[in-house]
């Protein structure tokens, strides 16, 4: 069953203003360790960070609730699977979030071309 449903498009020549004026201090609030490596490692740096901000973006409008809630960006991570598919990993508030609503599986798109890149998600669960 389908209990909540997120979209977030940004422009990656916003993102890589960011990481240019404040590069740090961004990837340091929003991305988790894992998600700094693989940002090294990803044959487009820029595109992949705006992706994972996106997912996690996504991921939180799926729950329909505001920051007063103690949620942080960084409690999304976003991994690689076996294929290249995004697999997020929820920690934290969120991860309490997702046993509170009885959810079971939290299911992430992204894609990018040209200037945009783009992120669905889904939060699940139920019979
Ligand atoms: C909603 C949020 C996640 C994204 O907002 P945004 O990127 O500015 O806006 P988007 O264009 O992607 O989405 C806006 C739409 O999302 C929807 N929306 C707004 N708040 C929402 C919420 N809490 N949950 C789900 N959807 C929401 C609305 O339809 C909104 O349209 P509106 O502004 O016309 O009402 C916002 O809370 C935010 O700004 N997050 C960034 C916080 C952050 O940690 N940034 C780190 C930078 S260092």
């Amino acid at each position: 069953m389908v209990m909540g449903i997120g979209v977030d498009i940004i422009a990656i020549s916003r993102m890589r203003d960011i990481l240019e004026t404040s590069g740090k201090v961004f990837m340091d609030k929003v991305l988790t360790s894992y998600e700094r490596e693989r940002s090294e490692t990803h044959h487009d740096r820029v595109a992949y960070v705006a992706m994972t901000f996106a997912a996690k973006e996504a991921i939180f409008k799926t729950f329909g609730i505001g920051w007063e809630t103690g949620v942080q960006l960084k409690e999304i991570e976003v991994r690689d699977g076996e294929w290249g598919e995004p697999i997020p990993v929820l920690t934290g508030r969120f991860l309490e979030l997702v046993s509170e609503r009885k959810a079971t599986r939290v299911l992430l798109s992204l894609s990018y071309d040209g200037d945009y890149a783009i992120a669905v998600a889904t939060l699940a669960g139920g019979e």
